[in-house]
C-alpha cells in the first residue's frame, strides 16, 4: 500500500473553511446487530485458477487422467534426450482411477534419458525454497534417478537432487524426494525434468505416474496451496468462502457434476473431473484441501451442495431427488458431524476428528438459469423445499440458502435465505444502494463484481480489461448498502477472485497471477478496507445519500465507532465535506480516517503487466472537534473508513473472533 500522509494536511486546511459539510449524526443505540460475516470470495477453478492456480501444485497432467469428455494425454510433457514418450494402460494401473502411465522408452543402451514437464506456463524457481517432490515407477531398473528444475531457454540446471531407485517390474512403487535449488531462475520459463541411466534400465523402459512437485505451500499443508496468492486472499480479511464454485457444482450433465466424494483421499485414488470450463480438472483441490484452507484464513464456508441442475439442463426429476438430498446430508456430516458418525468418521480418517463449523449450505448454483424455464420452475416446485426441509430437519440451525434471490422471482419460504448475484457497471451498483432495505428474507451477495464500464451491459457486453479504479467504487457503494442491512445480508462475495493471466481473455477478477507473480486489482484494495473494520451492530444515522453513501455502526469487540463511506460522482467532481458526530463519543476522541482514491481517469486499472498501483492509500489520526464532530471532506471517487477503537484493539482477528 501507499501511505502518502501529506494529502491529508490540505483535505483538513480546506474542510475547515466549509459551511455545507454533510451533517450526519449517528445515535448510541437503535440498530442492528449484524452476523458479523460480511466479506468473503467465491474461488472455483476457472482456466486454470485452481490447478495451475491457487492448488499449488507445480506439474501439468500430473497423472495422465481420463474423464468423461478428455482423453489421457501427454499435454506439458516432453522428452529429454530422445527418450521415446507413450501412453499405456498396463493390465495393473497404479489404481482404479489413475489407468493410463506413461512408458519411457530408451533409444540408446546407456547415457541419461528421461522427460520433462512445462508446468502451468513455466515454474517458479527459488533458491533455498524446498520443493516437495514424488513419483510412481515401475519396471527393472537398478541406479538411481535424477530430479531437476532447469531453465528451458538456456539449458541451465538450477537445482537437482539423485534419488535411488527401488523399482521392480512386478509394482508399483512410490519415490520421494526433497529439490532445494542452488540459485533462482531469471524467469518463470523453467522445466522440471526426470532422468534415468539408460543402462540400468534392462527391458529398455520404464512406467511413470503421479508425478508431482510443490513448492513450499501456505502454512505448510500437504497438498496445499500456493503461497503468494493464498497471502493476497488472507489479506483481504477474508470471513466467508463460498465453496466449490458455481457452475462447477452443477457440472456439464447429470453425470459429471462435482461429486465431492471423489475429492477425499490420496491423490492416487482421486479420478479427474471433467469440469465446465473446458479442461481436465486434477479433483487435486478438493473438499478437504477447501475446508483446511478456510481453517487457515479463519472464512466460514458456504456449503454449495449439488440439487440435481446441470448446466445443460438435466433435471432430477422429484421421484429421484432423494439421492442428492442424502448425499447432501452425508457431506453435511462428513464437515460437521462428529467423529463416531459414518462421514465424520471419514473425516478423523483423513486426519481431521474436530468437526468444522457450518452454517451455510446453499442449494445448488444459479438454479434460475440452466434449463430455463423447467430449471428454475422445478427449483421452486420441489427442489429448494425438499433440500430445505430435509436438512433443517437434521440441522435446524443450519441456514439453507436458495441459489436464486428474491429478484429472481422468488419468494423464498421460511427459514431459507437467498443469493443474488450481480456483475453490473458501476453505475448500477450505485443505483443498488439500497436494493435490500425493505427484503424481508436474509440474503448473501454470493457473487458480485463490477465489469462492465458504464453504458456497456449485457453478460456479453464490453468488459473491462482488469478491475478499474470507477468500478470499485461502484462495488463499494453497494457493500454499504448491504453493511446498512447486516441483519439480513449475511455477507458479499467477490467473484470469480483470481484469474491465471495465461488463460483467461476476459473477465475480471480481484487478483490476477502467472506462474510467479501475483497483483492486486483496485477491488481488492476496497474489500481489504471495507473487512478490516467489521461491524457488530449497525446505529441509525442520518439519511441523505448521494453523492455520498454512508453506513454507520460499532464493533463490541474493540469497542470501536465506525463510520464507512464513498463517494460516487460529486458535484462538479469537488471534494465532499463531512461532519461526524457518535452520540456516544466524547468531544476530543481520537479515530483513524483512512481514505483511498484512484487515478485521474476513473477507467484506471492496477495492470498487472506494469505492475503499478494506482491506488492511494492515506491513512490519519483525528480527534473529534469541541462538539463532538468528526470534520474531513472526501474527494470524487474515494472511499474512506474512520475508526475510532484504538490500533492495538484492531487487529482483524479480535475484532472478528473476540479472542486476546
Ligand atoms: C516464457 O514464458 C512466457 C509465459 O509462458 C511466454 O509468454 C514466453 O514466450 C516465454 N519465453 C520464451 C523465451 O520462451
Ligand atoms: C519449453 O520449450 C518448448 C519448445 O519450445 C515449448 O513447447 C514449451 O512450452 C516450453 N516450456 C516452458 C515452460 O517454457
Ligand atoms: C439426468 O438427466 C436426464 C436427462 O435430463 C434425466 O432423464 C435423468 O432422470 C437424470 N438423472 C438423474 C439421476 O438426475
Ligand atoms: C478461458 O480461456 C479461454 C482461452 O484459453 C477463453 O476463450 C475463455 O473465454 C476463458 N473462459 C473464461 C470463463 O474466462
Ligand atoms: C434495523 O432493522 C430494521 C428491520 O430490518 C430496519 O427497519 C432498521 O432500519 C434497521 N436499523 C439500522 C440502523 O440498520
Ligand atoms: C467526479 O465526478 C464527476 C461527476 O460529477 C464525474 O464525471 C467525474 O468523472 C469524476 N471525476 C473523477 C476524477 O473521477
Ligand atoms: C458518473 O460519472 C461517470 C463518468 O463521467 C459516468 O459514466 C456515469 O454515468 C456517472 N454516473 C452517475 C450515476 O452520475
Amino acid at each position: 500500500m501507499h501511505l502518502k500522509l501529506s494529502v491529508l494536511a490540505s483535505t483538513f486546511a480546506c474542510a475547515a473553511s466549509l459551511a455545507s459539510a454533510i451533517d450526519i449524526s449517528v445515535k448510541s443505540t437503535g440498530g442492528n446487530a449484524t452476523n458479523g460475516h460480511q466479506y468473503g470470495f467465491l474461488h472455483e477453478d476457472i482456466n486454470n485458477s485452481g490447478d495451475g492456480g491457487l492448488y499449488a501444485e507445480l506439474i501439468r497432467n500430473r497423472a495422465f487422467q481420463i474423464s468423461e469428455r478428455f482423453p489421457a494425454t501427454l499435454d506439458g510433457w516432453h522428452s529429454v534426450n530422445d527418450a521415446k514418450l507413450s501412453l499405456k494402460t498396463l493390465s495393473e494401473p497404479l489404481s482404479d482411477v489413475l489407468v493410463t502411465s506413461l512408458n519411457v522408452a530408451s533409444p540408446k543402451e546407456q547415457g541419461q534419458v528421461g522427460f520433462q514437464n512445462d508446468g502451468y506456463w513455466g515454474i517458479d524457481v527459488k533458491a533455498r525454497r524446498k520443493y516437495t517432490g514424488s513419483f510412481w515407477v515401475k519396471g527393472t531398473y537398478s541406479g538411481q534417478f535424477t530430479a531437476s528444475l532447469q531453465s528451458n531457454i538456456t539449458g541451465q540446471t538450477f537445482g537437482s537432487v539423485k534419488v535411488k531407485s527401488q523399482s521392480t517390474p512386478d509394482k508399483w512403487t512410490e519415490h520421494s524426494f526433497e529439490l532445494t535449488p542452488s540459485r533462482d531462475a531469471p524467469n518463470s520459463n523453467n522445466t522440471f525434468a526426470i532422468t534415468f541411466d539408460a543402462s540400468g534400465a534392462k527391458e529398455g523402459s520404464l512406467d511413470f505416474n503421479l508425478i508431482s512437485l510443490f513448492p513450499p505451500t501456505f502454512k505448510g499443508r500437504k497438498n496445499g496451496m500456493r503461497v503468494d496468492i493464498a497471502e493476497a486472499l488472507e489479506q483481504l480479511h477474508p470471513t466467508l468462502f463460498r465453496i466449490p464454485g458455481g457452475n462447477m457444482l452443477e457440472g456439464l450433465t447429470n453425470r459429471t457434476w462435482w461429486d465431492w466424494k471423489n475429492t477425499l483421499g490420496p491423490l492416487k485414488d482421486r479420478p479427474a473431473f471433467t469440469g465446465v470450463w473446458g479442461y481436465q480438472q486434477t479433483n487435486g483441490l478438493g473438499l478437504l484441501e477447501y475446508l483446511e484452507f478456510a481453517e487457515d484464513l479463519g472464512m466460514e464456508i458456504v456449503l454449495g451442495v449439488y440439487d440435481g441442475l446441470s448446466l445443460n439442463g438435466d433435471i432430477t426429476p422429484k421421484d429421484q431427488l432423494q439421492f442428492f438430498i442424502d448425499d447432501a446430508l452425508d457431506q453435511i456430516e462428513f464437515i460437521r458431524g462428529p467423529a463416531s458418525s459414518k462421514w465424520g468418521s471419514v473425516r478423523a480418517s483423513l486426519g481431521h476428528p474436530e468437526p468444522w463449523k457450518l452454517e451455510y449450505v446453499e442449494i445448488g448454483n444459479e438454479d434460475w438459469l440452466a434449463g430455463a424455464p423447467k430449471g428454475w420452475d422445478t427449483f421452486k416446485e420441489y427442489r429448494f423445499p425438499l433440500f430445505l426441509e430435509a436438512i433443517n430437519k437434521a440441522y435446524p440451525d443450519i441456514q439453507v440458502i436458495s441459489s436464486g434471490s428474491v429478484y429472481d422471482g422468488y419468494d423464498i419460504p421460511a427459514p431459507g435465505a437467498g443469493d443474488y448475484h450481480v456483475y453490473a457497471e458501476p453505475d448500477t451498483l450505485v443505483a443498488e444502494f439500497s436494493k435490500f432495505d425493505n427484503v424481508k428474507q436474509p440474503h448473501i451477495i454470493g457473487e458480485m463484481a463490477a465489469i462492465h464500464p458504464n453504458g456497456g451491459s449485457g453478460w456479453d457486453g464490453p468488459q473491462q480489461p482488469f478491475p478499474w479504479w470507477g468500478g470499485a467504487v461502484g462495488e463499494a457503494v453497494s457493500l454499504i448498502g448491504y453493511e446498512r442491512n447486516a441483519d439480513r445480508i449475511i455477507g458479499a462475495a467477490y467473484a470469480p477472485i483470481i484469474r491465471n493471466m495465461n488463460r483467461w481473455q476476459w473477465a475480471i477478477t480481484a487478483i490476477q497471477f502467472t506462474a510467479d507473480k501475483v497483483t492486486r486489482s483496485t477491488s481488492w484494495y476496497i474489500w481489504e478496507l471495507m473487512a478490516a473494520h467489521p461491524l457488530t451492530e449497525t446505529l441509525p444515522a442520518t439519511s441523505q445519500f448521494g453523492p455520498l453513501y454512508y453506513v454507520a455502526g460499532k464493533n463490541d469487540k474493540t469497542g470501536g465507532h465506525i463510520f464507512k463511506a464513498a463517494v460516487y460522482n460529486s458535484t462538479d467532481g469537488a471534494d465532499v465535506p463531512v461532519k461526524l458526530s457518535f452520540e456516544s463519543v466524547e468531544q476530543g476522541t481520537a479515530a483513524e480516517l483512512t481514505i483511498l482514491t484512484g487515478p485521474k481517469d476513473p477507467y484506471g486499472s492496477n495492470d498487472p503487466f506494469t505492475g503499478v498501483n494506482v491506488v492511494k492509500t492515506s491513512k490519519k489520526t483525528i480527534r473529534s472537534d469541541k462538539t463532538g464532530s468528526f470534520q474531513f471532506s472526501l474527494p470524487n471517487l474515494s472511499i474512506a473508513v474512520l475508526d475510532t477503537s484504538p490500533p492495538t484493539s484492531r487487529r482483524w482477528n479480535r475484532a472478528v473472533r473476540g479472542s486476546s
